[in-house]
């Protein structure tokens, strides 16, 4: 039996597309209501019960660190002042247990699967998840996906995938997995997971085997850094993590697994408002003076 303990969360991306803010902040801290988007993955790494949390970063990314840290200066003032609703806010990033968090840096940005690479002497010859914190998943009161997940994985001891339809004009922007049974009907509950025969980086709607989207959560085995090390060069030039899973089905069944959750695609400025403002709905007190404004505005606009 594998125990899955780590996570790989890659944070080497340079955050172009929210220029100019993240001139000099890392694109991952960039808010959701009132946490970062990196603190919504460690916090799903930590309700599925994983140890250790391996950052692959890069130039720039310095306060990750700091934000799981003790602040003393900012704890002090809190405590001084009898703020500890906000105190309790300020230590919940700390891991429970010092030395859980690991980095080590990409140096090159020369693709996903290359990232996780850079993770092979940390993560060690075990079974490990990646998150991509870009893929905010809510599941409001529900089974953070990444537990859902390694509930699968007790069961099948093999790789999984995260996966959600999409349109046919968006296959381009994902790895679109093949299932096994291209009968099988994947909407319904029973087969919320299953096995795939194919992974295919970003293809064309006429390429693609399916519609079903692989999303940033994955549990690998450690033969993935076999297939990564080869440095295949895939879409776009780059060392696709998708590639590296395809070339794993020679050696093990992979499967899909359609999570329960609305994903949010926080790498992109609508998909991050849209998160922002699905979240914010979330939280009474927000929620009292967001709603009528929302209405308000959207009226207006006709
Ligand atoms: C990456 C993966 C892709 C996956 C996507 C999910 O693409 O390469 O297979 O579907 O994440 O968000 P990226 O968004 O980095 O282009």
């Amino acid at each position: 039996m594998m125990k899955l303990r780590t996570v790989v969360i890659p944070v080497a991306g340079l955050g172009t597309r929210f220029l100019p803010a993240t001139k000099t902040m890392p694109k991952e801290m960039l808010p959701v209501v009132d946490k970062p988007l990196i603190q919504y993955a460690v916090e799903e790494a930590w309700a599925a019960g994983m140890e250790r949390i391996v950052f692959i970063t890069g130039r720039g990314k310095k306060i990750l660190e700091d934000h799981f840290d003790h602040s003393p200066e900012l704890e002090e003032t809190l405590t001084a002042r009898g703020k500890l609703d906000l105190l309790a806010e300020a230590k919940s990033t700390i891991p429970a247990a010092a030395g859980n968090l690991l980095f080590t840096r990409q140096n090159r940005p020369l693709g996903l699967g290359h990232a996780v690479w850079c993770g092979r002497n940390v993560v060690g010859d075990e079974p490990f998840a990646v998150i991509l914190p870009d893929d905010l998943i809510d599941v409001a009161d529900g089974e953070p996906v990444l537990r859902q997940m390694a509930r699968q994985f007790e069961q099948r001891q093999s790789s999984i995938v995260a996966v959600m339809p999409v349109d046919s004009d968006q296959t381009n922007k994902y790895g679109i997995v093949a299932p096994l049974d291209k009968e099988l009907d994947t909407r319904s509950e029973a087969n919320r997971c299953f096995q795939v025969t194919g992974l295919v980086e970003k293809p064309l709607a006429a390429a693609a085997p399916s519609n079903l989207a692989v999303i940033g959560r994955y549990i690998l085995t450690p033969e993935i850094f076999n297939y990564l090390e080869r440095r295949h060069q895939g879409v776009g030039g780059e060392i696709q993590l998708t590639d590296a899973i395809a070339g794993l089905l020679e050696q093990q069944s992979v499967f899909a697994f359609r999570f329960r959750g609305i994903r949010y695609d926080c790498g992109d400025k609508v998909g991050f408002q849209m998160a922002n403002t699905a979240l914010s709905l979330q939280c009474p007190q927000l929620r009292e003076r967001l709603l009528p404004f929302l209405r308000d505005l959207v009226a207006s606009q006709g």
